[in-house]
């Protein structure tokens, strides 16, 4: 290929250092820690993505730290595609994921390809992820043969909030984690490229994470595995609704935010805002014709 050809392609455009699955491969190959955050939109995805995370996920945890729901059960693909949209814009060298809500792909296979299409095309994501073990191998499948990357999600999945009964640990008895293994080798057979491990212990984790040639990404599931997630307001201290054990605040920026938010409410109220150097000017004697 002739170099004016790839310049006219616009494959000198393409940076080397964009994470892609491959990423994902490389980096449980050589045992290196894989790192993700969730964002919602354009400015946190680029905050997230000039600290180096590998990975960013637009969760559909977005109904609670950004709607306001209480679960994530009413999420719509019009919020995930919404949301999805801004955090590619900002994403940079993030691999960006978008989770799939509940029942965009549970009611079929057909569904299922074409809300992870509609995620990639209209949302440009660059990857979906769904909840869910052999249930939804066949979806995975599909998704995958449609050259669409599938990140899978196994433990405490939240879309089944109500079956499950609440927020629970997961795969604790014998049974429940020899289902909690046999799944994730299914998901990873029917194709998915990583696997989200949700409030697992810590021990099963690890072995899963031992058993399989895909990376685990863990979120209260212990050190054992490939990578961690978070939600990004839970890890900076922003919703205080509700905080999992396994969350750790790395900074308190609701604090921090809160104090802004009241400096600001003050300095109106006294007058010292805005002052002279946030304030536009004019000619004195154009605004004498005007009384
Ligand atoms: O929706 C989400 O943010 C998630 C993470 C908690 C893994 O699925």
């Amino acid at each position: 290929m002739m170099k004016s050809q790839n310049k006219k392609r616009g494959w000198h455009k393409v940076k080397i250092m964009k994470n892609t699955v491959v990423t994902f491969r490389q980096a449980k190959e050589k045992g290196e820690k894989l790192t993700m955050l969730t964002a919602y939109d354009y400015t946190t995805a680029k905050l997230v993505n000039e600290a180096g995370i590998h990975s960013i996920l637009v969760g559909d945890s977005l109904g609670m730290v950004c709607l306001g729901y209480e679960d994530t059960i009413s999420v719509t693909m019009e919020d995930m595609i919404h949301h999805t949209r801004a955090v590619s814009r900002g994403a940079g060298d993030a691999l960006v994921i978008a989770d799939m809500p509940f029942m965009s792909y549970q009611t079929s296979v057909y569904d299922a390809v074409v809300n992870a299409g509609r995620l990639m095309k209209e949302g440009h994501a660059q990857a979906v992820k769904l909840e869910g073990g052999k249930e939804v191998c066949p979806q995975i499948e599909a998704i995958v043969k449609a050259s669409i990357p599938v990140c899978a999600h196994l433990g405490l999945t939240p879309q089944s909030i109500h079956a499950f009964g609440g927020f629970k640990v997961q795969g604790k008895g014998e049974e429940a984690a020899r289902k909690l293994l046999e799944e994730a080798k299914a998901i990873e057979a029917a194709g998915a490229f990583a696997v989200v491990l949700e409030c697992v212990p810590e021990a099963l984790a690890k072995l899963i994470s031992e058993k399989l040639s895909i990376p685990t990404i863990g979120i209260g599931a212990g050190a054992g595995c490939d990578g961690q997630v978070l939600v990004y307001q839970d890890m900076l201290g922003m919703y205080a609704d509700f905080t999992p054990k396994f969350v750790k605040v790395f900074a308190n920026a609701g604090e921090e935010m809160k104090k802004g938010f009241a400096a600001y409410k003050k300095e109106v109220q006294e007058g010292s805002f805005p002052a002279a150097e946030h304030t536009f000017r004019m000619d004195e004697s154009i605004l004498e014709k005007l009384y």
